[in-house]
């Protein structure tokens, strides 16, 4: 009878640092994989905040940081298209310029669609190839596209949310491809 419960006794307790264990371990996964990306930080608060982050695979993790990159990719087009919509055409080099970055803003957002397709879809042969390609060629232009035109246009003055979202997506698609490039498929827990 005292054998059987201290069995019992140790099985839970077992049981107990097996979970601890499996929390802290996926705690050590997330920092390990972002300490192959270039920004660290933002990695492991963008895999915090996805409930799925602690995925074993590599086409998984690098799924929910190109949705993280997306999402900030709406945001500044958001931003754009409703600083353009209250800028008065009388202004029309700013009106203008907001104009095409809006419409910029919205291709590198939709072309997203490119990269999560390749890691949603289980069957995509080349995955990680598919997506590099289709963030660094057909997202990351139409998202610098605004910049440069600014950057042509010194006398108009570049909204810091424009400047600071361009740069937040720019750092996602960095964090994606630093997980595309150096991160196993099967991912071990330490
Ligand atoms: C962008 O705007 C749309 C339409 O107003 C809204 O549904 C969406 O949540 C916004 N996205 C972000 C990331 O703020």
């Amino acid at each position: 009878m005292e054998s059987c419960s201290l069995l019992v006794l140790s099985l839970s307790l077992l049981t107990l640092s097996y979970q601890f264990l499996a929390i802290k371990s996926d705690e050590a996964l997330i920092q390990n994989l972002c300490h192959k990306t270039p920004e660290p930080v933002l990695c492991a608060d963008c895999l915090h905040g996805d409930p799925s982050g602690k995925a074993a695979d590599a086409r998984r993790v690098a799924l929910i940081t190109v949705r993280c990159a997306e999402y900030d990719a709406e945001q500044v087009y958001n931003f754009t298209f409703n600083l353009w919509q209250n800028t008065p055409k009388s202004n029309a080099a700013l009106y203008n310029i907001l104009d095409t970055c809006s419409s910029q803003f919205l291709v590198a957002h939709d072309s997203f669609r490119g990269a999560t397709v390749a890691l949603e879809d289980q069957g995509w042969r080349n995955w990680r190839g598919t997506a590099i390609y289709e963030l660094t060629t057909q997202v990351t232009p139409y998202l610098n596209r605004c910049l440069d035109l600014f950057k042509k246009q010194p006398q108009l003055p570049l909204p810091n949310t424009i400047l600071v979202g361009t740069n937040a997506v720019n750092q996602g698609i960095a964090i994606s491809l630093g997980i595309l490039k150096n991160i196993p498929d099967k991912l071990t827990r330490s």
